[in-house]
């Protein structure tokens, strides 16, 4: 069978082993000094000035909304664009904290919300912030996306947990909004077994986000901003370590989330090269069929997380299903599908909305594995199974 996921690691034996040896000599397994290195080294890699570490993407999502909250930067029951294919765990913060989301569809040819989706999206609706998903390691013109934010006002946020390492117009994608998202969990370019982060270049966000990363409090502070948060509140050092500040979970990483990260990130370079040429030579399998759709990708880099293939017949995916199982080919629906279709969105929001391109990929669509321990046989037989449709 070619699972989506082959292992929990890349170079699953050393990292297990590391891991065991880091375990017995470690005094403190609770967030500290590897955390600390972890994120210094991540936000240098994602080339941002300070990055947030969590214990999931999920929780990632949930403390950038927080944390905006409480800087006031949006309001209760504001309203935020998100992408109209992406994971359940992007939209319920929204409606959680009581903000009013509404879905842009998507390009069938990349998958993602394009300017132009964007803007029809907003005439029909105006929206103050767009928390846009860079799904599966592709992108459509996002610098379009990022100017058309910029000339309405609107705030722009990444969800970049399935697409780390792609790059366009020269720039990693995750670096066009005021703050982006990442997921460390098995599967995803970089595993921690769990994990998530958030990176920015904004000194107010960063403080936020480790205040409501940690019950509110002010520990994982600069001793500048401690002695500012303190006066302004009239608290004591002594009081200070069980004071408050403002709305918070704990959604802290551990050591073991710190350690692994270090040494995943050691080979990211190289697994992210490996997805990119794996996508390259699936891109022939929807150059040569007529029966797929084609993918208009325009990126410096694309760090694929797993292969989409659209149908343009319902049938043609039917059959595929039954051609997968039959050859041990692992496929899966593509992400969530059209999140504002789900259960638990239309439990709470009975509203319909007008998504042609999102539900035809939820339809026709599926994707299976690229990953960077994909051998070329399996490539191949990949590729000539589906050929065969
Ligand atoms: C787009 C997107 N956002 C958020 C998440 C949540 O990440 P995690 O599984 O680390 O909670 C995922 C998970 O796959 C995802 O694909």
């Amino acid at each position: 069978m070619i699972k989506l996921i082959k292992s929990t690691f890349f170079h699953e034996l050393q990292t297990k082993k590391a891991l065991c040896a880091f375990i017995l000599k470690s005094e403190q397994l609770s967030i500290g000094k590897k955390c600390d290195e972890f994120e210094k080294r991540f936000a240098i890699w994602q080339k941002r000035k300070f990055c947030v570490l969590f214990n999931t993407g999920s929780s990632a999502n949930l403390a950038l909304i927080q944390a905006l909250l409480n800087l006031g930067v949006i309001g209760k029951g504001s309203k935020i664009g998100f992408s109209g294919i992406t994971w359940a765990t992007n939209v319920m913060p929204l409606m959680q904290l009581g903000l009013e989301p509404i879905p842009i569809d998507v390009e069938v040819e990349s998958l993602n919300v394009s300017p132009k989706t964007l803007e029809d999206s907003y005439n029909k609706n105006p929206f103050q912030c767009l928390f846009l998903t860079n799904l599966l390691g592709l992108s459509d013109d996002i610098l379009g996306i990022k100017n058309f934010c910029q000339e309405k006002n609107i705030l722009l946020l990444e969800d970049n947990c399935e697409s780390l390492g792609s790059i366009s117009n020269n720039i990693m994608l995750g670096n066009f909004g005021l703050a982006s998202t990442f997921s460390f969990f098995v599967g995803h370019h970089m595993s921690a077994i769990e994990g998530g982060a958030v990176c920015t270049n904004d000194k107010d966000l960063n403080r936020e986000l480790r205040m409501v990363r940690s019950h509110g409090w002010d520990r994982h502070l600069s001793k500048k901003e401690q002695k500012f948060l303190r006066l302004k509140h009239n608290i004591s050092d002594f009081e200070a370590k069980y004071t408050f500040f403002d709305l918070a979970y704990n959604l802290r990483p551990t050591e073991i989330t710190g350690f692994l990260g270090l040494h995943q990130l050691a080979f990211l370079h190289k697994t992210i090269k490996s997805r990119e040429s794996n996508f390259n030579a699936f891109l022939t399998l929807l150059k040569n069929s007529a029966k797929f759709y084609p993918l208009n990708i325009k990126m410096n880099c694309t760090s694929n997380f797993a292969m989409p293939i659209i149908c343009k017949a319902e049938v043609t995916k039917k059959k595929c299903i039954q051609l997968c199982k039959k050859k041990g080919i692992e496929i899966r629906p593509i992400v969530g599908g059209v999140m504002s279709d789900q259960p638990f969105f239309k439990k709470y929001i009975t509203k319909t909305f007008y998504l042609p391109n999102s539900r035809l990929i939820h339809k026709n669509g599926f994707y299976f594995a690229n990953n960077p321990e994909l051998s070329q046989k399996e490539i191949k037989y990949i590729i000539s199974t589906l050929s065969s449709i």
